[in-house]
């Protein structure tokens, strides 16, 4: 038995600010975002709603696409790292909201891969046969944690989120085959949000010094991600006695098209194999890849037996790949 993602779905804010509306407001031009990122514009939620608002909408799209009620669902995993507070829990706010009345569930952050780390413990619960319905979410409002006054980051990232349901498949010839995962502690300091947990809390000085924004080294971020992204995609593969050739789809985190494009060249796969949305959303964190996941079954690029290979880095370090073969 195997678990296989039998619905999708995704939440994406109305509200889009481009190149051209940053340019307004900061010393950056369409120019230099666009090549250097690939990035055109990104979705802003509105600044009452938190990132619970849009997982659950990314969820009900999911079930409802899936034909499963909520009070079906055992598990709720959500990763998130713009959480709506400390406590409790978003996906608690979600279970709230749903009704899901049958289910446990928690946050995880496993930074730009907590939604690989999340389908993967999914998985477990699946294959173990504990649970028959295990909602995977990613949801983020990097809104939320950005400085609009500095350039190095605001750019880059956008809110949105994505879901999947995973069931148990009949057959072992089809769903999640395979994963790779990494954490890598000695990475913590390149990106992160300094504030605003146990060891900095909130006071006027976190405030005044902006350590509640995100910061990031962003060229030794990017070195390793580009490594780190292309090794373990081809260990992935290499270890199921396969090549590029065999990948119907690469679905990455959309962080940088130069890192899609670098790992795209190492794995010798073509544009067509490769999905893209970074123009459109820019770097949304956890929801990258369900919402890729979403929008490529919904444009009938997805199909039974079809195999996918996602790839994911991010803060911690945390990264790694998971081979599935698609289902529905
Ligand atoms: O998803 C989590 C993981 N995160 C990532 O994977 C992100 C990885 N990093 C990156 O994607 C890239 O490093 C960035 C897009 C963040 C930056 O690109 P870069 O090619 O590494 O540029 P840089 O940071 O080396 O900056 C080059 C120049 C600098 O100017 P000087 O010092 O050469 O005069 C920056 O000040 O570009 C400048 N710059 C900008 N210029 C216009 C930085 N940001 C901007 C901007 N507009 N928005």
């Amino acid at each position: 038995m195997r678990a296989v993602i039998t619905g999708t779905g995704r939440f994406i804010p109305e509200k889009k600010l481009s190149n051209h509306d940053i340019e307004k407001m900061l010393d950056t031009n369409d120019e230099w975002i666009t090549t250097r990122t690939g990035i055109k514009e990104r979705r802003i939620l509105e600044k009452n709603r938190g990132t619970s608002f849009m997982a659950v909408k990314a969820a009900e799209m999911t079930l409802e696409k899936a034909g499963v009620s909520a009070d079906e669902i055992d598990l709720i995993i959500l990763s998130t790292v713009t959480p709506d507070m400390t406590i409790p829990s978003a996906a608690a706010i979600v279970q709230k909201e749903l009704e899901a009345s049958n289910c446990w569930g928690f946050d995880l952050n496993g930074g730009c891969t907590g939604f690989v780390y999340a389908l993967v413990c999914a998985s477990q619960f699946i294959e173990s046969g504990r649970h028959k319905k295990v909602l995977v979410i990613g949801a983020d409002k990097m809104s939320s944690i950005l400085d609009y006054k500095n350039r190095n980051t605001c750019v880059l990232f956008g809110d949105g989120a994505g879901a999947v349901l995973l069931e148990a498949s009949e057959t072992d010839d089809t769903g999640i085959e395979d994963f790779e995962l990494h954490l890598d502690g000695s990475g913590s300091e390149f990106l992160k949000v300094p504030a605003g947990g146990s060891l900095l809390p909130a006071s006027n000085e976190t405030v005044e010094k902006g350590l509640h924004y995100v910061y990031q080294d962003g060229k030794s971020v990017f070195k390793r991600a580009v490594r780190d992204m292309a090794k373990v995609s081809a260990s992935i593969l290499e270890k199921n006695g396969l090549s590029g050739e065999d990948i119907h789809m690469l679905i990455p985190h959309q962080a940088n098209i130069r890192i899609i494009d670098a790992v795209s060249k190492k794995l010798n796969l073509t544009h067509e194999q490769v999905f893209i949305n970074i123009n459109k959303y820019g770097n949304t964190t956890s929801a990258t890849i369900p919402i890729a996941i979403s929008e490529a079954f919904e444009q009938n690029r997805l199909k039974p037996g079809d195999r996918i290979l996602m790839s994911a880095f991010g803060a911690g370090f945390t990264w790694g790949s998971l081979l599935l073969k698609w289902t529905i």
